[in-house]
């Protein structure tokens, strides 16, 4: 199945218990990782950030509190946007965020559109990650930042525990949830794994640099578990 195709379907049942479901399996380490995400941003009042693959909204609205901007979410699945559009509004920011469903490879925007950019776990479902970072960065403006999170494979002593756990730990894990989350769980750990095979960091950090992003700095986060990358467009 084509990559976009396959994440759509990956996604569609998942909106309604995302966000409690999400952190369950990561230890509830993912929102720190994005709070760490949106504070690398450089946005005030008066920005447009574009959140891409924004899902249930956690991120657009995480960069609402920290940096009071305007944030305009964007992401494929109508299923997860249906849960952000809920969300949004029970924290009373539909002044703030407004939603599209579109695909980051093909963004509807102009040139350096947006202030700023931030994106969360989408370069691992797109066949061409380089391709896309160059699209990302395409509708910012010079000077603005490009902010992205990925989960990441632990090194060292860390890296046979995490194994287990992608293994064993997710899959179980979400075969006990269900409604979507079996597949989820099984299908985590060799797609992240296979992704840093094709994406070892020194050579996304190259695919940043030749998108047209300077200064690309990452941090590991969570033993290695988390990774989030950022950078200012040229
Ligand atoms: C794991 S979720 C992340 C959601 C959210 N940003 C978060 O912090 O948890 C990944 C999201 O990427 C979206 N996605 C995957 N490929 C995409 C693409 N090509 N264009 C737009 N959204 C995409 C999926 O629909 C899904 O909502």
């Amino acid at each position: 199945m084509e990559t976009g195709a396959h994440a759509r379907q990956l996604f569609a049942p998942l909106g309604p218990g995302y966000d409690r479901y999400g952190a369950l399996l990561s230890f509830g380490q993912d929102p720190r990782w994005r709070r760490f995400l949106v504070s690398r941003v450089t946005a005030g009042r008066d920005d447009t950030v574009l959140d891409v693959a924004t899902g249930t909204a956690a991120v657009a609205i995480e960069l609402v509190r920290q940096k009071d901007c305007t944030v305009v979410g964007l992401d494929q699945s109508a299923e997860m946007l249906a849960e952000a559009r809920r969300r949004i509004a029970l924290a009373g920011l539909t002044s703030r965020i407004s939603l599209v469903e579109e695909d980051a490879r093909t963004l509807p925007f102009a040139d350096g559109h947006f202030d700023a950019l931030t994106f969360t776990y989408l370069l691992r479902y797109v066949d061409d990650p380089a391709a896309t970072l160059k699209e990302l960065a395409r509708v910012v403006k010079p000077g603005g930042t490009i902010a992205g999170l990925e989960f990441g494979v632990p090194e060292g002593p860390w890296r046979g525990p995490w194994e287990l756990w992608v293994r064993l730990g997710l899959p179980g894990a979400g075969a006990v949830i269900g409604n979507g989350w079996h597949e989820v769980g099984a299908f985590l750990g060799p797609s992240i794994r296979d992704y840093y095979r094709r994406w070892p960091l020194p050579r996304l950090v190259e695919a940043w640099r030749a998108a047209g992003i300077d200064d690309v700095q990452f941090r590991r986060l969570s033993l290695g578990g988390g990774v989030v990358t950022w950078g200012t467009k040229r």
